[in-house]
């Protein structure tokens, strides 16, 4: 029989050490918030019942859980008690529960599902009652550190604040991570009390109490890169920096070709292809995936980006989501678009601004041309039709169709919609006045 999985996050604290209006586990890494961290990491494993504990379902943190869990699966702790406390609100859509729970704290971004797998082998494995995941760290301060007996298993854990001078110089530490039977779980909370030096009922407490029962305790230790916990906005920038560099070391080893990977930012969801070039400074933000072949100048922005293979982007791009870029289509510098469909090989190589557009097959557009796509109260579409070519300087005034293999006058202001293979020019007519700017000068200096 499979195992089967259940994970409670923790996410009831508002974590003031951030010094933040915005609750801890909302703060963002590789631009996802870390609550949602947890929660993909509780789906990778097969958890076959994922609950959430918030401090209020209205506030930001409820209605996130509950977007992403239903709200079934979203528990109060009001006030927040401790940890242990706040495992005991799933207690209502857990008891009962056939098979092995794990806990996530919401603060604890970077773990990988594999090693949440070995966790809870380790309980079959090891014929253990409960399984801690812990980590040697090299600046142990703030933790709870793991106190080992002669056999090398797991006595109890000790809170930073609890723990004699001799406990803190242990470096084995605690991540939060902990996992049992749903039923074994719920009955030591049951016995978990607040007599320490916070007040509060500690998760931690669990493992103590399992021991006093004649239960065996093991651990199961990662690298602290992986297992950190996010209290404070240093340690949020540590965080966004491991996550980075993981990113940029996969798609090294995956074959792309970044000159200067430590300038490329990417987002927990970037997707890029075989054979991508990314040249320094290129910031990816979420639900951004690159075609094989495509090259990113530097300093480009780019996010919400669907692109095919062989796309060119940048220099100096500002894509934003909704931009679904053919294959063979360029993208250059200052040009920024929006709810676009690019057609393949077109070209935008200078200066626009391409917002609700659709732009067909092989369009050429021209140097500084605008889709005027705003009136100020609704956004209109502007279509450009295969072939179409844009003279410089155009604005596009939207609801507007520029038909198949068109050309438009540099410099026009089109308000209407343009027939297949016409020309239209919407500008006023040269003039000329000889001799007029000699006269002018001539003028000028006599003053
Ligand atoms: C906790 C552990 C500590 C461990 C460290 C790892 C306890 C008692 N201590 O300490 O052993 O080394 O994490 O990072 O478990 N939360 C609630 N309700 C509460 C309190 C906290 O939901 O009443 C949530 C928080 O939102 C957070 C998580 O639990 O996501 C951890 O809480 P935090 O206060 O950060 O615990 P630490 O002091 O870091
Ligand atoms: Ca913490």
């Amino acid at each position: 029989m499979p195992q089967l999985r259940a994970a409670v996050i923790l996410a009831a604290g508002h974590g003031t050490r951030m010094k933040c209006s915005m609750p801890k586990v909302l703060h963002p890494v590789g631009g996802r918030p870390m609550f949602s961290w947890a929660v993909g990491l509780a789906r990778a494993v097969d958890a076959a019942l994922i609950c959430a504990v918030v401090s209020k379902k209205t506030d930001p943190v409820g209605k996130l859980a509950a977007s992403e869990l239903g709200g079934g699966a979203v528990m109060v702790q009001d006030p927040p008690q401790g940890t242990g406390d706040a495992v005991r609100m799933a207690a209502g859509v857990l008891e009962g529960f056939e098979g092995k729970v794990v806990t996530l704290y919401g603060d604890t971004p970077l773990i990988q599902p594999s090693t949440i797998d070995r966790v809870f082998m380790a309980l079959e494995d090891q014929e253990a009652a409960v399984v801690v995941l812990g980590f040697e760290s090299a600046d142990p301060t703030a933790y709870g550190r793991l106190v080992l007996r002669e056999d090398g298993t797991l006595d109890r854990i000790v809170e930073a604040k609890d723990a004699s001078p001799q406990e803190k110089t242990i470096t084995l530490c605690n991540s939060g991570v902990m996992a049992a039977s749903a039923d074994l779980l719920f009955s030591l909370l049951g016995e978990v009390t607040n007599d320490n030096a916070n007040g509060e009922y500690y998760l931690t407490d669990i493992v103590g109490l399992a021991r006093g029962r004649g239960l065996k305790v093991v651990v199961v230790t990662a690298p602290e890169d992986e297992v950190m916990g996010v209290n404070s906005q240093s340690e949020l920038a540590t965080a966004e920096a491991l996550f980075q560099a993981r990113m940029r070391a996969k798609w090294l080893a995956e074959g792309v070709r970044m000159s200067a990977p430590d300038t490329v930012h990417a987002s927990w969801d970037t997707q890029i292809g075989p054979d991508c070039v990314i040249d320094p400074y290129v910031v990816f933000g979420p639900g951004v995936s690159l075609g094989a072949g495509t090259h990113v100048h530097s300093f480009s922005h780019i996010e919400g980006v669907q692109a095919e293979e062989q796309v060119s982007i940048g220099p100096f791009s500002r894509l934003r989501p909704g931009t679904e870029i053919s294959a063979h289509a360029k993208i250059g510098n200052f040009v920024e678009t929006k709810k676009a469909k690019i057609g393949d090989g077109a070209k935008i190589s200078h200066l626009s601004y391409i917002g609700d557009a659709l732009i067909g097959a092989d369009v050429n557009i021209g140097a500084g041309t605008i889709t005027c796509n705003y009136d100020g109260f609704d956004k209109h579409v502007t279509t450009i039709k295969a072939g179409a070519f844009i003279g410089s300087n155009a604005s596009l005034v939207a609801p507007v169709t520029v038909g198949a293999g068109a050309v438009t006058g540099s410099g026009s202001v089109i308000t209407r919609d343009v027939p297949d293979d016409a020309l239209a020019v919407a500008r006023g007519r040269q003039r000329d006045i000889e001799g007029w700017a000699e006269s002018f000068r001539n003028r000028k200096k006599r003053k």
